[in-house]
């Protein structure tokens, strides 16, 4: 087992079952204790209750940890519950939604936090970016108005100084002609300087945990790896954590140090980014891997699915709920396999991993993220068995410099 720590960040809480319930919030952050994680997610169960009467189990007893400073890649399917499962981090879910389990931020519970104390914490500790940016911008305000807003929810400054800081924000968002830019409205830029703008909002407090939900996904490849890029060093320059929501594993190879796939609303394997993909032992990623458009892929063949329905959330599973379209499910897989650390640091939920399919992980994916080194080593998208096939590249750092030339 490695030493370093800090490659153990992504680690299950040994949390009791059915939750903790509504902590007692206490009124001042007491911090992160020293050689403690940033963010502890324990058990986290989220349960809709529709008008009818149903209910929807999106969230079922997640557990994971992120160190600050750490890109964290949450990766599932959609409906797999990653977005409610951040969006309880933020306190953002709808009065329809019962929330158990725990969720410490630097050391403070956010699960039952009153509303009051939740608009604090959002901007000053943890921020969100969202898929679309033109949804979540005003297009009546001109893109500095929204800014120096953002900066005067939570700071008393006078209008001079948060101008300033405003334009600041864009530099460091890498907005080409920042002052210039100040005085537009939203509809006058691309989609990926609107995603910088929506970024600069979210860093006007100095959150400590910026979670991007599908952030660059309405973008083309190129501007999407400028915006992971941006992400990646804003992390290291401002020593803020980032979750980087995505159904791309691809994405997380190339970005994220830290790993964790959810399917049907838990975490079903988790690891560092360099062991999940050095051995991806869980059935559900390796057909995540699988189902990455590929280059070498014959012209005009049909895009690489995953077989099967998702599982329907309103019942709770009482089987391993991959198994109605695992390849490799046996009797055993009526049992839902609990997930543990079977390896230092590599935890799956699987009672086969070594099953067909593990043997044809011939070459692996090098993560980029782990380390924090020189960024994206491996193409967005190429499965393991790529080897000495054309890859999808990403730009390197000097090429994503700024959102100059972006669409
Ligand atoms: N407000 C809601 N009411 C009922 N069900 C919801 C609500 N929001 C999300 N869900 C359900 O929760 C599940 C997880 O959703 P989500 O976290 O958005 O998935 P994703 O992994 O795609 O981000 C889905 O089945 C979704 O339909
Ligand atoms: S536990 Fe069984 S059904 Fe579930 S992923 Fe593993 S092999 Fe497949
Ligand atoms: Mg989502």
């Amino acid at each position: 087992m490695s030493a370093d720590p800090a490659l153990t960040d992504v680690r299950p809480a040994d949390a009791p079952a059915g939750g903790t319930g509504p902590a007692d919030a206490p009124t001042a952050s007491p911090g992160t204790a020293p050689g403690a994680p940033l963010l502890s997610v324990r058990d986290l169960r989220v349960m809709f209750t529709r008008p009818g009467g149903g209910r929807v189990f999106a969230v079922n007893g997640l557990s994971y940890e992120l160190r600050a400073g750490r890109m964290l890649a949450i990766i599932g399917e959609s409906g797999s519950g990653k977005s409610v499962s951040s969006r309880a981090i933020m306190g953002l879910l709808p009065p329809s939604a019962t929330v158990t389990g725990s969720i410490r931020l630097d050391g403070t519970e956010i699960v039952g936090m009153p509303e009051r104390r939740l608009r604090q914490l959002r901007g000053t500790q943890v921020a969100m970016i969202f898929q679309d940016p033109t949804r979540s911008l005003n297009p009546t305000m001109r893109i500095g108005l929204q800014i120096t807003e953002a900066i005067h929810l939570h700071n008393k400054i006078d209008k001079k100084a948060a101008r300033a800081r405003a334009i600041e924000l864009l530099k460091l968002v890498r907005l080409p002609a920042a002052e210039r830019r100040f005085h537009d409205y939203p509809h006058q830029l691309s989609g990926g300087m609107r995603q910088r703008v929506m970024i600069a909002i979210a860093l006007a407090c100095n959150p400590k945990l910026l979670i991007a939900d599908e952030a660059t996904t309405a973008l083309d490849v190129t501007t999407q790896a400028q915006i992971m890029e941006l992400l990646v060093d804003l992390r290291e320059q401002l020593g803020m954590a980032v979750i980087m929501i995505s159904h791309d594993l691809g994405l997380a190879a190339s970005y994220a140090q830290d790993v964790v796939v959810m399917y049907a609303g838990k975490a079903v394997e988790q690891a560092p980014a360099e062991k999940l993909f050095a051995r991806v032992r869980m059935p559900y990623t390796r057909a995540l891997l699988g189902a990455i458009p590929r280059l070498d892929a014959t012209p005009h063949s049909l895009l690489p699915v995953i077989g099967g329905q998702p599982p329907n959330l309103s019942v709770m599973p009482t089987s391993c709920p991959f198994r109605p379209r695992c390849p490799v499910a046996s009797d055993q897989c009526a049992e839902i396999p609990p997930l543990l650390e079977h390896e230092p640091e590599h935890r799956w939920a699987c009672w086969h991993p070594d099953g067909p399919g593990a043997a044809d992980q011939a070459a692996p994916v090098a993560a980029a993220g782990a380390g924090g080194a020189a960024g994206p080593a491996v193409a967005s998208a190429q499965p393991p068995a790529a080897a000495g096939a054309k890859t999808l590249t990403t730009p390197g750092r000097a090429g994503s410099a700024t959102g100059q030339g972006e669409r």
